[in-house]
């Protein structure tokens, strides 16, 4: 490669880029329902144990791969074992999971852009619970509404994309991020006036485990990869901007404390609101979608909270599919030298494409949503991309890097990337620990845990 490769303008900005991959529907939407599902506390503890745990090594070892070798994931790979290895096939994993995820993510992110015009409109006020679900169910089953909204937010995550590292991602991150926090402490004062506030902060944080199920410690676990942004290699990508002698253990720190800020602060946006209504805090993916609506249609001034709240949930997402397009974009760009226009146009305008089945999948067409849930998936078109790509393919992503790192790289070569730059070189012995024996048990267990074998043995 002639021209040298583009690099973030400063430490802040690999920062703010990282975690607005990290933050997104994840922590917004995803977090604050599963952890009503299993009924807050404990789940929450165990999550922060999976971040520090298994979620924070991985990181680093995602982080130290990309700036190492200064390569996206199958160059990274291939540049740190040989040509020809089978460790490569991991970064082919992460380009494939990019795609997959992506390609539903953007159908969510969309109905958070439709969410913003109908709150812009003032759509909510005045309606009934009964009404805001059956408008939600009108907006997943839409063919025109969905796929015009997913289509919308590629376009988006093309144009930023097409702008660079430092000119499109960065500068994106350093404008949108402030402003996602700017919106979630403005709504977070809002919330501790309100008289569920007390109840949210005691469902989430005080103990009251009848709830919790050990699969609730396996989704717990699981989730922590995806909220992260791990095992597909967008922190190896990232990384791979940073400079050789950049503080890898400082901004590995830094973005997962960032991330489970958001995640904890979400829930005590979302829950004061849900308790406050009288509302259940365990309703699942609807809790964004239906609970927060009808919410905000009987509080004053409800249409202005509501629109901060649904671009907040844009702007969360819309960093995150930034690094996922980064991803599959960046093996082009390494690896066969397409220009970056060229690489974001045509790898975004294919995960568009691959979008339309889960656009549909709500509704949308019977064939990827009622008759694939009745067929032998039993699931709609999205679930399954969903369950495939956060149950399977980042847990087996993140086994392999937290491996390649424990096993393959040399060991004086991984002490001295560790160590270069960072003021926690005494954490090195843990991390390598960490990485060789917690990570692989806990990430065998989830998958041990999906083919039933805990069941068979009555352990749950
Ligand atoms: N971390 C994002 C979220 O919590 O919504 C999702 C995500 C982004 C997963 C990028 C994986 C990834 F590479």
């Amino acid at each position: 490669m002639t021209t040298p490769r583009a690099q973030w303008g400063s430490r802040l900005g690999f920062i703010l880029a990282a975690s607005g991959s990290a933050v997104g529907l994840g922590n917004i939407w995803k977090f604050p329902y599963i952890t009503g599902e299993n009924g807050g506390g404990l789940f929450v503890l165990i999550y922060l144990v999976c971040i520090a745990l298994i979620g924070l090594p991985i990181m680093m070892a995602e982080i130290f791969i990309g700036r190492e070798s200064q390569c996206s994931p199958v160059g990274a790979f291939r540049s740190l074992s040989k040509r020809g290895s089978p460790w490569i096939l991991s970064g082919w994993l992460g380009v494939a999971t990019g795609l997959f995820i992506l390609s539903f993510y953007a159908v969510v992110a969309g109905w958070s852009m439709h969410y913003i015009v109908l709150s812009l409109a003032n759509s909510f006020d005045g309606k009934s619970p009964d009404d805001i679900n059956a408008m939600f169910g009108d907006v997943a089953s839409s063919a025109s509404i969905n796929v015009g909204w997913h289509l919308a937010f590629m376009a988006i995550t093309i144009a930023i994309v097409i702008g660079g590292i430092k000119t499109g991602i960065e500068r994106a991150a350093r404008i949108l991020m402030p402003l996602l926090f700017v919106m979630l402490i403005a709504m977070l004062i809002r919330a501790t006036t309100t008289s569920g506030f007390p109840r949210a902060f005691n469902f989430v944080f005080g103990f009251h485990n009848e709830d919790l199920t050990a699969t609730g410690v396996l989704e717990a676990l699981g989730h922590a990869f995806f909220t992260l942004s791990l095992g597909m290699g967008a922190m190896i990508t990232y990384g791979s901007y940073l400079k050789r002698n950049d503080d890898l253990v400082g901004v590995s720190l830094a973005v997962s404390v960032l991330d489970t800020l958001v995640a904890l602060l979400a829930c005590l946006v979302l829950f004061p609101i849900v308790f406050t209504h009288d509302m259940e805090p365990g309703s699942g993916p609807g809790l964004v979608f239906q609970s927060m609506p009808i919410a905000f249609s009987q509080m004053a001034g409800g249409g202005i909270w509501a629109t901060i709240f649904f671009v907040l949930l844009f702007f969360a997402a819309l960093t995150s599919a930034i690094s996922l397009l980064e991803v599959v974009a960046s093996y082009f760009i390494d690896e066969r030298n397409w220009p970056r226009w060229t690489a974001a146009v045509v790898c975004g305008g294919f995960i568009a494409l691959l979008g339309v089945p889960s656009a549909l999948a709500n509704g949308g067409a019977a064939l990827f949503s009622s008759d694939m849930a009745a067929g032998p998936i039993g699931k709609d078109w999205m679930t399954m991309l969903d369950d495939l790509t956060s149950q399977w393919m980042l847990p087996l992503g993140g086994l392999f890097i937290a491996m390649f790192v424990a096993w393959r790289v040399g060991g004086a070569a991984r002490e001295k990337g560790f160590k270069n730059g960072t003021r926690f070189s005494a954490m090195y012995g843990g991390w390598v620990f960490l990485l060789r024996y917690l990570v692989p048990i806990g990430v065998l267990a989830v998958f041990l845990n999906k083919i039933g074998v805990f069941a068979k043995l009555g352990w749950m």
